[in-house]
């Protein structure tokens, strides 16, 4: 599952479509975690997809990442900001690789 304490276990080392990269990235088999207040573990994600079908408010838009080991494609919360803290994606996902920093 994804680390909750990531931001403080981990280091921004990048930006990607208006939110924050954790490390450590070593592409394409370790892509760290993206984004802040709603946060995708992409080494974890498998590309289930209930995340972008679930969402109410659309965060999420898929990336394509060719040569990862888990899909060759992620969840990234593209829109984070739109986030309502209602806690779907987080409770949908089968690998736990969402945390959403709620309350
Ligand atoms: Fe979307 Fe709700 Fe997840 Fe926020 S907590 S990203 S609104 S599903
Ligand atoms: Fe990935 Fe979980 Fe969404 S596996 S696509 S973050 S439901
Ligand atoms: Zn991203």
């Amino acid at each position: 599952a994804i680390d909750p304490h990531f931001e403080q276990n981990r280091e921004k080392v990048d930006q990607h479509n208006g939110h924050d990269v954790w490390g450590p990235v070593d592409e394409p088999e370790s892509l760290g975690i993206h984004g802040t207040h709603v946060a995708v573990d992409f080494d974890i994600c498998l590309a289930d997809g209930a995340c972008l079908e679930d969402c109410p408010v659309d965060v999420f838009e898929w990336v394509e990442t060719p040569g990862h080991p888990e899909s060759e494609m992620k969840a990234d919360p593209a829109n984070e900001s739109q986030c309502i803290d209602c806690m779907l994606c987080v409770d949908v996902c089968p690998v736990d690789a969402i945390d959403v920093d709620g309350s």
